[in-house]
């Protein structure tokens, strides 16, 4: 590998501005050069002109593929086209970073691991969202032991509103309610417990958006090897939202609406702290509390992509591993079992 990993974006579209996110955090990163990007749409690509002077632009994925001087390629398409994109890139000899949601199912996750073994190249999901300062701050307290043993983390987003939200609110191509916010959630608390999960028991509810074909209202409890349980709830359907964080130990708890944690997200780099997490602490057998605003850290998403230049040049570990990306989607496809059998179902993946 040179000193310079040479990249192209796939995928700028205009919903989120992510495939902008992307080119930003590759030119800011100074062993990356943005050599280019490639959408199959023309007017989006005349917009990466306008944004990034200079760079090439492509409207076929084949076009990029087909290029010796790329050495890297981040997808930020919709998640039907992650698997397929990422596999032929890889078969390209291309390194791979690919969106959040990895895919759509286990058997394509598994697919894009093995095709970056058989390449040798390397495969990275962007859970670019462990940069988020709330989580490091609450991952800080939680791994410094100031509320005990973790035995109960709730996470919760959403609210009420008509879910319309182009692909995403197309089963087939999103892959259902949870995998729009879920995948950040999901990983968070993976992350966060750092422990095998033994089980996931999945409740999905359709009964309001009948123009959408996606659940209104879905719930994932993971129970982990040591019985900690956390639930991931996502709704448009929910008319009394609860915290985004509420975290229960041994001696205290953590509490975390999330609101200023990531104001500017999609449109800059990183950010200075912003916004601060309750903690509870409580000690002699509960009859002395306290309770106070930790502020949270700074958002260092660039640290994803530095981590990433130092995989690539240096050896470093892989930011996010597929193995890693496969646990989420695996906690998604059991989820979504469960609700079918009525009973807690496996996770097979460490
Ligand atoms: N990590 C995060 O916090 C975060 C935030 C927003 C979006 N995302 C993810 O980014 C991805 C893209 O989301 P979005 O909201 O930008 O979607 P979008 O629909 O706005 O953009 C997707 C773009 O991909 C292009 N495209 C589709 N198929 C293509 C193909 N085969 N070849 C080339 N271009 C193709 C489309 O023309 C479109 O411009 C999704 O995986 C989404 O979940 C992640």
């Amino acid at each position: 590998m040179p000193d310079t990993i040479r990249a192209a974006v796939i995928g700028y579209g205009a919903m989120h501005h992510f495939g902008w996110a992307h080119s930003a955090w590759i030119d800011h990163t100074p062993e990356f050069e943005l050599v280019g990007v490639c959408d199959r749409d023309v007017e989006r690509t005349e917009a990466a002109k306008q944004d990034w002077p200079g760079i090439e632009t492509w409207n076929d994925t084949a076009e990029v593929f087909a290029r010796d001087d790329i050495d890297l390629v981040s997808v930020v398409t919709p998640h039907f086209t992650h698997a397929p994109i990422a596999i032929e890139a890889l078969r390209a000899g291309k390194h791979v970073v690919v969106e959040k949601a990895m895919c759509l199912n286990v058997a394509e996750a598994t697919a894009m691991v093995g095709a970056a073994e058989e390449a040798g190249k390397t495969l990275a999901v962007h859970h670019n969202r462990r940069h988020d300062g709330n989580f490091r701050r609450i991952k800080q307290l939680v791994d410094d032991g100031e509320i005990g043993e973790v035995f109960q983390v709730d996470l919760e987003a959403g609210g009420y509103g008509d879910p319309s939200h182009g692909w995403y609110t197309e089963k087939a191509k999103g892959g259902g309610l949870l995998y729009f916010w879920g995948p950040h959630a999901v990983d968070w608390v993976l992350n966060l417990v750092g422990e095998p999960v033994t089980g996931v028991t999945g409740f999905f509810f359709k009964k309001v958006w009948d123009h959408v074909d996606i659940a209104d209202h879905a719930k994932a409890v993971m129970r982990f090897e040591s019985g900690c349980v956390a639930e991931v709830t996502y709704s448009r359907i929910n008319a009394a939202p609860r915290p985004l964080w509420r975290i229960l130990g041994t001696k205290g708890a953590i509490l975390d609406s999330g609101a200023a944690a990531t104001k500017g997200y999609e449109q800059v780099i990183s950010t200075p702290p912003q916004g601060s997490v309750k903690l509870l602490r409580v000690s002699d057998r509960g009859h002395k509390r306290e309770e106070m605003e930790v502020p949270n850290l700074d958002n260092d998403w660039h640290n994803y992509w530095q981590d990433l230049a130092d995989h690539l040049l240096r050896g470093g570990p892989v930011p996010v591993s597929g193995h890693d990306g496969r646990r989420t989607i695996a906690v998604f496809e059991a989820a979504e079992k469960s609700a079918q059998t009525g009973v807690t179902e496996p996770v097979p993946y460490e």
